[in-house]
């Protein structure tokens, strides 16, 4: 496996290959990241991951600061599982100077995640964008973990008329139900233990859903019900169309479960898709 740290050693490296699949991490890889590697590598001839943690995203300075950062540990799991290059910049390189130009996404970027992280998707179009043209991938591979991210990254590609298949990886999950996240490891022991609860709300849902049930207003409250009385500080629990993340109407039956929550100092989201019989 190659370690690439420079745009420029990149573009050379890369000048003949065709079919080349990136996935855009921002490191600490973990069992979710590689699964993605895994879709890549059935997917194309050459897997670029990257791994950059894009200060443009964050919100808070301090969550920019304590993203875990485990570059040594991740090129040796990246190498376990065939990746063939690693392309983890520096932050001069992704922005040698201040950033100008900034990818301005739609309304679809502005509700969930956009309420409570204002200009989040818009850090994440504007490095992703650059990202693809440093890689020029055929192919890029996406977690639905992010499903919102996932969205918006297909609308970006669809809107930029982009010559890249976006792939989307389903989400891996430790068995108590939780779903793998870098922001995991800030979870302490009697949080780690709760934080499947965020799932097992959404699957209360899904059930409900599957037996017919479509009052999704008083689901929705009642997850949010049962998170805050185990102590979480709930920003949504939501039933949306799987395409455009709408409120479903009547004639709707594909529908994703989205959940965002606080568990002591650990933001987490989760998702879920169902459909109605
Ligand atoms: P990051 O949070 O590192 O996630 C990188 C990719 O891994 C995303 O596509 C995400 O959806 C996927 N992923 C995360 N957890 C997963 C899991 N448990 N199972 C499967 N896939 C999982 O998302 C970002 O980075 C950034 O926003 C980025 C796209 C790199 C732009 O900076």
């Amino acid at each position: 496996m190659k370690i690439i740290r420079h745009v420029t050693d990149l573009r050379e490296f890369l000048e003949k290959s065709t079919n080349v699949a990136c996935v855009p991490t921002m490191g600490n890889i973990h069992a979710g990241h590689l699964s993605l590697v895994d879709l890549a590598k059935k997917n194309s001839d050459f897997v670029v991951t990257t791994i950059f943690v894009n200060r443009l995203q964050f919100n808070q300075a301090g969550d920019f600061t304590d993203y875990p950062r485990t570059l040594e540990e991740d090129f040796k799991k990246l190498e376990k599982a065939n990746n063939d290059i690693v392309f983890c910049p520096e932050e001069n390189d992704i922005y040698p100077q201040k950033q100008q130009y900034f990818i301005d996404p739609p309304k679809i970027a502005k509700k969930l995640e956009g309420r409570f992280r204002p200009d989040h998707f818009r850090g994440v179009c504007t490095v992703v964008m650059k990202l693809f043209n440093i890689v020029q991938p055929q192919v890029a591979v996406f977690g639905k973990k992010d499903y919102q991210q996932l969205a918006i990254i297909k609308g970006l590609v669809k809107d930029f008329a982009l010559p890249i298949r976006i792939l989307s990886g389903e989400t891996v999950r430790a068995q108590s139900g939780l779903a793998l996240s870098s922001r995991n490891v800030r979870l302490n022991q009697s949080e780690l233990k709760e934080a499947p609860r965020l799932r097992s709300a959404m699957q209360i849902i899904y059930d409900a859903i599957k037996s017919g049930d479509r009052n999704f207003v008083a689901m929705e409250y009642a997850a949010g019900e049962l998170l805050a009385r185990h102590g979480w500080k709930v920003d949504y629990v939501v039933v949306r169309t799987q395409v455009g993340l709408l409120r479903p109407s009547e004639k709707d039956k594909n529908f994703v479960i989205l959940g965002a929550a606080t568990l002591g100092k650990t933001r987490l989201i989760d998702d879920l898709e169902v459909s109605s019989p």
